[in-house]
């Protein structure tokens, strides 16, 4: 959707309703205004100028149009990124230290063709687009976050994976003086997470380079994020400089530290509850603490696109 402003409505003007009433309220209150919409492949999109450096040319997606989104400062100031602190506002806080600039990521293991690419490449390769998806966390809160990126299987198949390669392992940045958590044991590092071959290929698991319109902040996991909708959000591994190609079922980060409570699938599932708490309903944040929880739904929503993923599995012992 391409959103027309009359050249004397200042960006600034029209930024904050979209980070802080949603997407939806924002274009009606566009529409009250009088601005224009027209359908079009290269939208104005989400985006908040300003705050972090905007990314150019986007393309729009049908993906989660509906939602509302979640402000900015929430998506941006309440995190998990173990690497700069176990607070959930110490990312925010702490990730400024890392460099993110120049960039690579290695991909090896089980292709024909590994070798290393830059992340100047990887942003002029491949067209960089917008979804809006839902994040759901373990600990019952989710946002709704518009995220920038490009479906993970392209990158992928550039590698040429062999027949052997029934998996994908991806790991973070090591680098105690950029990431000052990891001066710490709290996790045995690097960051490590993994997917099916399938989830990795399926449209919708996406590598993110930015949300908002915006390259992707430190604290989100700069300059390159996995987000997997339909899993937890733990899945979805930051600031990324390895993806592996491999036959076997690799070691992920917390299903290694705590296998009788995160599965290495993390599908989002409301009928299997974590150990200490229900994975039946959430919070939205940014609504509040007292704001009335949300029934959780089956693969996070996105069941009509991924439940056939899991077809004949028993998703309670593969959790
Ligand atoms: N990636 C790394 N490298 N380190 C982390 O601690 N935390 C995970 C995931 N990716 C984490 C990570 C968890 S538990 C969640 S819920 C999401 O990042 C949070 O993503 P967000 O901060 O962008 O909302």
């Amino acid at each position: 959707m391409l959103i027309k402003k009359p050249a004397d409505i200042r960006p600034s003007e029209i930024t904050d309703p979209v980070a802080y009433a949603g997407r939806r309220a924002f274009l009606q209150a566009a529409a009250a205004l009088g601005v224009g919409m027209v359908a079009g492949p290269a939208a104005a999109l989400v985006k908040v100028p300003g705050k972090g450096e905007a990314m150019a040319g986007l393309v729009d997606t049908p993906y989660g149009d509906e939602l509302e989104l979640t402000g900015y400062e929430h998506v941006t100031g309440y995190n998990n990124f173990y690497e700069f602190g176990t607070g959930k506002d110490d990312p925010a806080r702490n990730a400024h230290t890392l460099q993110t600039r120049p960039w690579s990521i290695v991909v090896d293991g089980e292709c024909e063709a590994p070798g290393e690419i830059g992340i100047e490449d990887i942003l002029k390769a491949f067209p960089q687009e917008e979804r809006i998806y839902r994040l759901r966390c373990v600990e019952a809160w989710a946002m709704v976050v518009p995220w920038v990126g490009f479906p993970l299987g392209s990158l992928l198949g550039r590698f040429k994976p062999t027949s052997k390669a029934n998996y994908v392992a991806f790991e973070t940045l090591v680098d105690p003086q950029q990431m000052p958590g990891q001066r710490r044991a709290v996790l045995d590092w690097p960051y490590r997470e993994g997917l099916r071959m399938d989830e990795a290929m399926h449209p919708l698991t996406i590598l993110a380079t930015g949300l908002y319109g915006e390259l992707l902040p430190n604290q989100n996991g700069a300059p390159l994020r996995l987000v997997v909708p339909w899993k937890y959000g733990f899945k979805s591994i930051k600031s990324i400089v390895r993806i592996s190609f491999s036959q076997t079922l690799p070691e992920t980060t917390w299903w290694k530290l705590a296998p009788h409570e995160y599965g290495f699938y993390a599908n989002v599932n409301p009928g299997v509850d974590h150990p200490r708490w229900s994975q039946a309903r959430h919070r939205l944040i940014g609504e509040g603490l007292f704001s009335s929880k949300h029934s959780t739904q089956m693969f996070n929503g996105y069941a009509d696109e991924v439940a056939d993923l899991y077809r004949g599995m028993d998703l309670a012992k593969f959790y």
